[in-house]
């Protein structure tokens, strides 16, 4: 499987846009502390690159969840591993490494504003647009595109492939 991957997006491609996200992040925080969630394991990467190019002062979070999408309409999720922080009258902002049907993020959201935080954002590296059964408000995405299987870049392949240093596809 992992020898038929294809390059969607480069490390000096993916670098460079995540520096442009960070920029909109700073200027919108403007120098106000964020509690930066990333969502494991997938967004590790693009959550290490992205809080090293903000400037904006964080708490780093770390959330682990499964999804079950598709199975009912209103998406449920399970929290493996939960924050350490309380989030209570907080800025927070959600690092997620991708929105595809909308159900994990849409049930993610949901569960952090019952904690009544301050503010929520949410930012996605990449949207599989197309694919969305819920709409979820994102605040900054990374790149929207065409419904291919990713892996790379913390995208995996049954647990393999997330190491991989640029955001690959692989054809379906
Ligand atoms: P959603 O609930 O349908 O938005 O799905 C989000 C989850 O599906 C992500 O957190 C990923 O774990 C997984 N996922 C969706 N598309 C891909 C992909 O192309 N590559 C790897 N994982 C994916
Ligand atoms: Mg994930």
């Amino acid at each position: 499987m992992l020898e038929d991957v294809k390059i969607m997006y480069t490390e000096e491609e993916i670098q460079k846009r995540i520096q442009e996200l960070a920029i909109d992040i700073d200027r919108d925080f403007d120098s106000k502390e964020v509690v930066a969630i990333c969502v494991l394991k997938g967004a590790a990467y693009f959550a290490v690159d992205l809080t090293k190019k903000m400037q904006t002062p964080i708490v780093f979070e770390v959330m682990q969840v499964s999804s079950y999408a598709g199975t009912e309409t209103t998406g449920t999720i399970s929290i493996k591993k939960d924050l350490d922080a309380d989030i209570a009258g907080k800025d927070v902002l959600i690092i997620e490494d991708i929105i595809d049907t909308g159900y994990t993020l849409r049930a993610l959201r949901e569960d952090l504003l019952s904690r009544k935080p301050n503010s929520l954002k949410i930012a996605v590296l990449v949207d599989k647009k197309e694919r969305r059964k819920v709409e979820v408000p994102i605040d900054y995405v990374g790149f929207e595109i065409p419904n291919k299987f990713v892996v790379g870049y913390g995208f995996d392949v049954d647990e393999r492939g997330r190491n991989l240093p640029y955001i690959g596809y692989i054809e379906n």
